[in-house]
């Protein structure tokens, strides 16, 4: 999609389609619209068929005044509650809205009595997010007709960083859909091996260093935890390691980003139930974000050292599998006892997270899709944030709200320890019944080596069952945009 910026009076802006924000209870003269064009918006606010909520469209033909060919009002919802990242839903949901009526070269414009900074890139990823579709596999040769292919930002006074803004937008927005590609790839077609080379091909693009451990280094490391995980594939393991390392860096810290990079989970012996089995092809979307994230933050360049984690395996069932019982020793050298083959996820992180610890790593940030208890406490909108670190967790929060991705901040007492009691080995990988995804937190922090620490539960929010008016249904992408705004924060 070819993304631009033009300055300019409103009706001077020659579009095929002018795309202007409509608030509900706006007064119909405040467009500034004359004539006949006025006319129409005041009639059609009077009418009641259109008010101003958010995500509804209403296209006039031929407006009176205007140089555009079609003007779009494009419901936003209460001038109160609007804001950034409210602009991302509303522009990609107008994105959506406007493409599958084949109008595919749009002209937003931003007015500058409700323009805050930000909003341009805001506006920039609501438009990639909306107009991307999961349809890589489809055949339909007309696919690329659902694609949009221009839009123009066009803004009276975008301020002094406004191409800037509009180059962070699109560079986001595009490394979250490379997040939302790899996600949505089924597991036939992404083996850990192939997720793999795409990280390298990425970091060759992007320009960012990549390791690629294979079984047999991670054999010689003793990483036990995570190819007891890999040991009923077929298809090898491995660790991806990106290295992202400024000249200019503002500090000694060293940010681990580490991704959970399953591209299958059946549960392996522990099997799961055969319906919705298939959505499994989505765990690893914390190492999807995290490649995302990479991608952006090579193109960005935030002046903090970053190395990236992603430990990628297929659980599978098969001869040679992992039993419940087995006893792993982990890289750490403490031992755990798999009591469930199916919470394999916190086997293969912790791993991670010890070699994160002796790459140097100051503190790290981690997202997994890493249990089914996180999406029954928080359902399927914020993120559980779990922390060792108060501190930390606030750099995170506030990355997270000014990207737009909702999170929630879950507890991780002291005594949630008391959950995890193994008779043979230090540690079991499952609590009891209750409180699982913290317990699956706690299991984490015990390796993180009092490390200023976040843990990011993203079981609820990486996948939509069913599309929204601003994103389709399948991956989204979370959290690609709140490690980006991290990085930018750390490094600044
Ligand atoms: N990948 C799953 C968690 C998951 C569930 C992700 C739903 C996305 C949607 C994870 O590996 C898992 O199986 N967790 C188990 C843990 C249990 C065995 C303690 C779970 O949540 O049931
Ligand atoms: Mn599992
Ligand atoms: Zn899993």
């Amino acid at each position: 999609m070819d993304i631009k910026l033009q300055a300019g009076a409103i009706d001077q802006i020659d579009a095929d389609t002018l795309v202007v924000l409509a608030f509900d209870k706006q007064s119909p003269a405040d467009f500034g619209f004359t004539g006949a064009t006025s006319g129409w918006v005041q009639d059609l606010y009077s009418s009641g068929e259109f008010s101003g909520k958010a995500f509804e469209t209403a296209i006039l033909y031929g407006p009176a005044g205007l140089k555009a060919k079609r003007l779009v009002m494009a419901g936003a919802g209460s001038r109160e509650k609007f804001d950034a990242a409210e602009l991302r839903r509303i522009a990609g949901a107008a994105a959506r809205s406007l493409k599958s009526k084949s109008l595919r070269r749009l002209h937003f414009a931003l007015d500058n009595r409700w323009l805050a900074p930000g909003m341009i890139q805001s506006a920039v990823e609501g438009v990639l997010l909306g107009d991307y579709e999961p349809d890589q596999l489809k055949t339909d040769p007309k696919k690329s007709e659902k694609r949009l292919e221009a839009v123009t930002v066009c803004v009276a006074d975008g301020g002094a960083d406004a191409e800037g803004e509009l180059t962070r937008g699109r560079i986001i927005g595009e490394a979250q859909n490379m997040a939302r590609d790899l996600k949505n790839e089924p597991a036939n077609r992404l083996s850990p091996r192939i997720l793999a080379e795409r990280a390298q091909q990425m970091a060759q693009q992007a320009g960012l260093d990549c390791e690629v451990l294979d079984e047999a280094r991670l054999r010689q490391l003793g990483m036990g935890a995570l190819l007891g995980v890999a040991q009923g594939s077929d298809e090898p393991c491995a660790l991806i390691v990106l290295r992202y390392q400024p000249e200019n860096a503002v500090s000694e810290d060293h940010l681990g980003l580490i991704g959970k990079g399953v591209t299958f989970d059946s549960g392996g012996i522990s099997i799961k139930p055969a319906d919705g089995m298939e959505k499994m092809k989505y765990d690893m979307g914390g190492g999807a974000a995290v490649l995302g994230a990479m991608q952006a933050i090579a193109q960005l360049k935030p002046r903090v050292r970053i190395t990236a984690l992603v430990p990628t395996v297929e659980n599978m069932v098969s001869g040679r599998a992992q039993r419940p019982g087995d006893i792993v020793t982990t890289l750490s050298g403490k031992t755990v006892e798999v009591l469930n083959t199916d919470a394999e996820g916190r086997l293969i992180l912790i791993d991670a997270i010890t070699y994160a610890l002796r790459l140097g790593c100051t503190h790290m940030v981690d997202a997994a899709t890493l249990t089914g208890a996180i999406v029954v406490a928080l359902g399927h909108l914020h993120v559980g944030a779990f922390t060792n670190n108060d501190a930390m967790l606030a750099r995170v929060m506030a990355a997270a709200r000014q990207a737009g991705e909702r999170m929630w901040h879950m507890p991780l007492d002291d005594d949630y320890k008391d959950y995890l009691k193994s008779a043979f080995a230090d540690l079991p990988n499952i609590g009891g019944r209750w409180g699982g995804a913290i317990t699956a937190a706690k299991f984490l922090e015990e390796f993180v080596d009092k490390k200023p620490w976040v843990h990011l539960d993203i079981a609820g929010t990486a996948w939509l069952d069913d599309g929204k008016p601003w994103m389709a249904k399948g991956p989204t992408g979370v959290p690609v945009r709140t490690f980006v705004q991290l990085a930018m924060n750390w490094g600044s």
